[in-house]
């Protein structure tokens, strides 16, 4: 699939935009502050609904005026027009051949890959940081996963409240039997879900790796549920959602007493992990930073791969500011594979490190104070 137009009004520091974009490489040039990543950052938006960097959702409306939109035509089996509104005084609306539509339905309708300086963390960072570019690329394919991620969260938190409140007044204990049998039948299923993805995500990420680190090195990525020892994840032990289930209402048996103590949960999808190995060593504890780039590398077109083996289409890639976290060779390489495939949108603050034959492949737009020029 790829974005044929794109149009911004009032969203961040553009008053009104619009641009055609090649279905192939778009480059996106401008000095600092100009706009490059608030420009990802919409059409981020029309994919995901919603920012990857805004705490408050009212942060993308252009400073004194009353609402944001973002609208684009994207070219898959058919032709589809996504629009957000956001506004000041009234709810967002996601919008789907002009019909205002859920979040669970509009997401998936244009699909990204997003590659920022700060994906770097997919291994350096938090469980968390991982788990969530897991759940974003899940979101995008399987807009049940997406519903019963929500769920999950949500029994999460009234658990963890329960669980604050039991500190005090042991008699909300009793309130927690229906609280654990959700956690244990949403919890389970996502975890299915994840190893299943992750799997996936293992064998094209190898195939990935190989290319770009000339066959040196091998990459492993494994899912760590909360439960599984260390040895478990080695031996790359595979679940059925049924033993997941049996799993998580075991542990929420074992682990009551400590929830209690702790005053939060201690059971569930949201204390899994996901482990990349470099030739059978831990690449957070011991890769390079080298290694790191090209394992997160090797993940993003794994990622493209697993999207494409799942809706057919392959998704529109996202890259800010490459210059700044990849080598030369990294860029090129990671441009040359995806030129291939993909529609690419790329921006950066300097176009000296890209190829003649890269400049004329590409369409090529300046960004000045909230302007783009072609
Ligand atoms: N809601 C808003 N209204 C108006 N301007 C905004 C709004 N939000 C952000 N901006 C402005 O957008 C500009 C930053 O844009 P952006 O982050 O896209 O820059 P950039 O081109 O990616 O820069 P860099 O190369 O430093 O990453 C800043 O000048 C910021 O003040
Ligand atoms: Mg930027």
């Amino acid at each position: 699939m790829y974005i044929q137009n794109l149009s911004l009004h009032s969203f961040r520091n553009y008053e009104h935009a619009s641009l055609d974009l090649n279905p192939g490489l778009n480059l996106f040039v401008g000095d600092n502050a100009q706009g490059k990543t608030n420009l990802l950052e919409a059409i981020y938006v029309l994919s995901l609904s919603k920012s990857y960097r805004a705490v408050r959702e009212t942060e993308l409306i252009r400073h004194g005026a009353p609402r944001a939109m973002v609208k684009a035509q994207v070219a898959k089996m058919a032709t589809l027009d996504l629009a957000v509104v956001i506004s000041e005084a009234e709810k967002k609306r996601l919008l789907v051949n002009e019909k205002s539509t859920t979040a669970n339905s509009f997401v998936g309708c244009l699909n990204t890959v997003l590659f920022i300086p700060d994906s770097l963390q997919l291994v350096k960072g938090s469980p968390g940081d991982r788990r969530r570019f897991l759940d974003v690329q899940i979101c995008q394919i399987d807009p049940i996963y997406r519903s019963n991620l929500l769920k999950c969260q949500r029994v999460i938190r009234q658990r963890n409240s329960l669980l604050k409140e039991a500190w005090d007044n042991r008699a909300q204990v009793s309130q927690l039997p229906p609280w654990d049998h959700q956690l244990a039948a949403l919890g389970s299923k996502i975890i299915f879900r994840r190893q299943e993805v992750v799997q996936t995500l293992q064998d094209f990420s190898q195939r990935a790796h190989q290319t770009i680190s000339d066959e040196r090195e091998e990459l492993g990525l494994l899912y760590q549920p909360f439960f599984a020892t260390e040895d478990d994840v080695l031996a790359q032990k595979h679940y059925s959602q049924g033993e997941l289930e049996g799993i998580l209402v075991e542990k929420i048996k074992e682990l009551r007493g400590e929830e209690v103590r702790r005053g939060y949960t201690l059971v569930g999808p949201q204390r899994d992990d996901l482990i990349f190995r470099i030739n059978h060593t831990d690449l957070k504890k011991f890769g390079s930073q080298g290694q790191q780039r090209t394992a997160v590398l090797a993940y993003i077109l794994a990622e493209l791969e697993l999207m494409y083996q799942e809706t057919g289409e392959y998704p529109v890639v996202l890259l800010d500011d490459v210059t700044s976290e990849l080598d030369w060779k990294r860029q090129m390489l990671l441009l040359s594979i995806l030129n291939e495939k993909a529609q690419t949108i790329v921006t950066t603050t300097n176009l000296g490190g890209f190829s003649t034959e890269m400049k004329e492949r590409a369409r090529v737009f300046q960004i000045e104070q909230g302007r783009i020029l072609q």
